[in-house]
């Protein structure tokens, strides 16, 4: 795809960056899959976490929460069923997830928690061993040496494979909140009242009900996976992506954009999250 001429200085480096990413590839940075719609992102979204799953030798999978992830997980579940009994076994088996984040003060049986949302749309629907789906203990006395046994944990399990992302309003990845350093690792974090106010949906709509703290793998452990896949949705996220992807460098103020130095990083995106994208992000990324 031809690269536009830049329109406004702000764009020029971006042009350049893309530039530079078309004339070296693999590692020129994130690849874009645009998908007609939020169903058609989640269809191809639960294939690749499928076959990473079914990929032998794979390292853990990296797993996300929040709206975005919901069509994922069910049509990874509808996926997995349609497979030969033997085949599901095996994956069931050789399955080991690591979670980006979780709150800190409820517990997997409090039903706002990221457990019970995994236990219900993920390890029950697929069968899974729970033991397999690993979280951050939020409900630890000490967050803090919580949040650096988990990272243990997960360097012991050998890192991520594929690590599954979704995008907040503020830039953030897992919770890492603006600002985050690229070398940020496994912690204990505040969330940032704009946060709170994004994922009050589950805390009946009220922002004070949020847990004030998580736990959160760092933009470490997040930019040391194999491969990145960023999956966003909805016109709410376009600006955002934009920035993230192309409009800025890669900066503490905006987290996602430090996914553009990762040599393997694609992005899928539906229409509407990728309007902003238009003649200026190189697709067709592959997903191998
Ligand atoms: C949340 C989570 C992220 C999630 C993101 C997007 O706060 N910590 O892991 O991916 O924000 O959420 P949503 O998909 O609901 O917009």
């Amino acid at each position: 795809m031809p690269v536009p001429e830049a329109a406004t200085p702000a764009a020029a480096p971006a042009a350049d960056r893309l530039r530079r990413r078309q004339e070296a590839p693999p590692t020129g940075g994130p690849g874009l899959i645009r998908l007609v719609d939020a169903a058609a992102v989640a269809e191809q979204v639960a294939a690749l976490l499928l076959a990473e799953a079914r990929r032998s030798g794979h390292r853990p999978l990296g797993l996300a929460t929040g709206r975005t992830m919901e069509p994922v997980y069910a049509a990874l579940a509808r996926q997995l069923a349609l497979l030969p009994p033997t085949e599901q076994a095996a994956v069931r088996r050789g399955w080991c997830s690591f979670n980006l984040d979780a709150y800190v003060g409820l517990d997997a049986a409090d039903p706002r928690s990221f457990a019970a949302e995994m236990t219900h749309r993920l390890t029950t629907p697929l069968g899974l061993d729970p033991q397999r789906v690993h979280l951050p203990d939020g409900q630890a006395a000490d967050p803090q040496a919580a949040a650096e046994c988990y990272a243990a944990q997960l360097a012991a399990a050998g890192g991520i494979g594929l690590q599954l992302l979704g995008l907040g309003l503020n830039g953030h990845v897992g919770f890492n909140e603006p600002p985050c350093e690229a070398d940020a690792p496994c912690r204990c974090v505040e969330l940032s009242p704009a946060t709170r106010h994004q994922n009050a949906g589950a805390f009946g709509g009220d922002p004070e009900a949020v847990p004030p703290r998580a736990i959160t793998l760092g933009l470490r452990e997040i930019l040391a996976a194999e491969r990145l896949l960023l999956v966003v949705t909805g016109a709410a996220k376009a600006e955002v992506l934009a920035r993230a992807l192309l409009r800025e460098p890669p900066r503490p103020e905006l987290p996602a954009s430090w996914i553009q130095l990762h040599p393997r990083a694609l992005v899928m995106a539906d229409g509407a999250a990728a309007a902003l994208l238009d003649g200026s992000c190189h697709e067709g990324g592959s997903p191998d």
